[in-house]
């Protein structure tokens, strides 16, 4: 069974860890709704349509199991406004286990 763990890391700098497995979840579903049916909220402030960065998140394991990058993503590492491991959790719809890491 897949499963998206996310070490969630809050202001004290200690980090939490949240592992969400279904297959059924993954259907499609991206990141950052993967993560808010969970009730974790990553940034969002365009809306999720790929736009802000605020919901980047640093990809640990299973970046082949997320789709190619989106032309924003692509542009916002033309920018230098994403780092190589870094994704938009809005943009990506994991195929199976990943590990993220959210920063505050
Ligand atoms: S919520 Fe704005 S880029 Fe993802």
């Amino acid at each position: 069974m897949p499963s998206i763990t996310i070490l969630l890391q809050k202001p004290d700098g200690k980090t939490q860890t949240l592992v969400i497995a279904s297959e059924n979840q993954l259907e499609g579903e991206s990141l950052q709704s993967l993560a808010l049916n969970e009730g974790i909220r990553i940034g969002g402030a365009c809306g999720g349509i790929g736009l802000c960065t605020t919901c980047r998140v640093t990809v640990l394991e299973g970046a082949e199991n997320l789709p190619r990058l989106t032309r924003e993503e692509k542009d916002f590492r033309a920018r230098n406004l994403l780092k190589e491991n870094e994704r938009l959790a809005c943009q990506c719809a994991p195929t199976s286990d990943v590990t993220i890491l959210v920063e505050p």
